[in-house]
């Protein structure tokens, strides 16, 4: 056998999640969940959310604001009732300008500029003369002592601007909104995008009770069926991008090494859009590095740190040519490697897809985990809602999902499908946001 297919059959192993690795993945998780939520060590942190499932009655408009990554989106979201929703109004901005104007998610931001930032973004879609109660979809994980306070605990997703860890999230928008003289706008609740994309969906299916953020970061929450703080139906946010007893590869750890939080955020960092291009990127300077690669200029520019994003990996999968003209054209164009060879485009093209199927089986396996606890004979069928641009566009990603719950159940009777909720962000914050003001009149 050629060195080439004897290193890339070593690679497909390492990177092959097999049905019984699924399975031990799976016990694992759940055993992580239990000692989660019996404030015993655990990797998943079981964030209480305040919320339970919604009535599908929840109805008025609500403001929503969705912070989570490196944009900023505001709704106004008018509920219906019945599962009905529309949005009446949008704006939204990059936090961080492509042309180095600003840059609101780096270190050398405060708390104050970012929070200023999006009290503008707010003022942009709304009128003086009225009150706006405010949903906010905060994406990141957060302490939270009821519906309407939350800590940061740490930054995710790589984002760095100062003075917001350990501080109260909802205090900081509310500073930033008197600043921008917003007073008219009134925080209700704050939210995991997790949460609310649980809610958008349970809001019109009564069967779903996990809902799960596939997209630049990665995380899920569930109905705890008896949460420790009422013993009640409780949504726990999971945050579990952090769980850690996972097989990773020599790749996985250079990854984790040159990240901003290494040993943080490890199930994250192998799954999630943020992350697998970087994987990609490294696995093909690897093959450069053996010799193995034969656009040996592009080696300079394959050794830039996250030279390739979710879009890319996308890209990679979608070619469907047989000399693979679009991947060719994409190197040339973006990345200035000129003399790439058929072979070398194969590589790359199998490498995405082996990092995106190990991503899907990753998180099959904590789906299983969260299902062994809520249901352990699977009595029920249930909803798994599912938001981000993985799952919604990555070639084969929802299939993958899919296919690995079926291998692990009785694929005949289907009794756990996955689907497609967007907007969660938006519609659960309003959702939220009416619970609260139900609660508080
Ligand atoms: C955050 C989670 C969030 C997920 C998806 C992770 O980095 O820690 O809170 O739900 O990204 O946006």
């Amino acid at each position: 056998m050629s060195n080439l297919l004897t290193e890339l059959q070593t690679i497909s192993t390492q990177l092959r999640i097999a049905p019984e690795q699924i399975k031990i993945i799976a016990t694992d998780f759940h055993q992580a969940i239990l000692d989660g939520l019996t404030g015993k060590p655990s990797p998943l942190k079981m964030l209480p959310s305040y919320l339970s499932k919604p009535s599908g009655k929840e109805t008025g408009i609500f403001l929503a604001l969705d912070f989570g990554g490196t944009n900023v989106r505001v709704l106004l979201t008018e509920l219906l009732g019945q599962g009905n929703f529309n949005v009446k109004a949008r704006a939204g901005n990059p936090l961080k300008d492509k042309n180095g104007h600003y840059n609101y998610i780096s270190d050398q931001s405060s708390a104050d500029q970012l929070f200023d930032f999006i009290a503008t973004e707010i003022g942009s879609i709304i009128k003086a003369d009225r009150n706006y109660p405010l949903g906010h979809t905060f994406s990141f994980p957060t302490h939270q002592t009821g519906l309407n306070s939350g800590t940061l605990i740490q930054w995710t997703k790589e984002i760095e601007t100062k003075g917001v860890e350990g501080k109260d999230v909802t205090a900081l928008l509310t500073a930033a909104l008197q600043r921008q003289n917003l007073t008219n706008v009134l925080p209700q609740a704050i939210l995991n995008d997790t949460v609310g994309t649980l809610l958008t969906a349970a809001y019109i299916d009564p069967s779903t009770d996990i809902g799960s953020i596939c997209g630049t970061g990665h995380n899920t929450a569930y109905i705890e069926p008896s949460s420790p703080l009422t013993n009640r139906p409780m949504i726990i946010n999971m945050e579990s991008g952090n769980f850690d007893k996972l097989p990773l590869t020599i790749y996985d750890l250079e990854l984790d090494k040159n990240s901003e939080k290494p040993g943080a955020q490890l199930l994250e960092k192998m799954v999630s859009g943020h992350y697998i291009g970087e994987l990609v990127r490294i696995i093909t300077y690897h093959l450069f590095d053996v010799g193995l690669f034969s656009a040996s200029h592009g080696k300079d520019m394959i050794a830039t740190p996250y030279l390739l994003n979710g879009a890319h990996i996308s890209l990679l999968q979608e070619d469907n040519t047989t000399d693979l003209s679009l991947i060719a054209r994409w190197l040339e164009e973006s990345l200035h490697i000129t003399n790439s060879s058929l072979q070398d485009r194969e590589i790359l093209k199998k490498i995405a897809a082996l990092i995106c199927t190990r991503s899907a089986r990753l998180v099959a396996a904590t789906y299983l985990g969260i299902l062994q606890h809520i249901d352990p004979h699977l009595k029920n069928h249930h909803t798994i809602a599912i938001d981000g641009s993985l799952y919604e566009k990555m070639p084969g990603y929802a299939a993958d999902i899919q296919q690995a719950l079926d291998q692990a159940l009785d694929a005949e009777e289907r009794k756990v499908i996955t689907t497609l909720t967007k907007d969660g962000s938006g519609i659960g914050a309003a959702i939220a946001t009416a619970v609260a003001v139900n609660e508080n009149p």
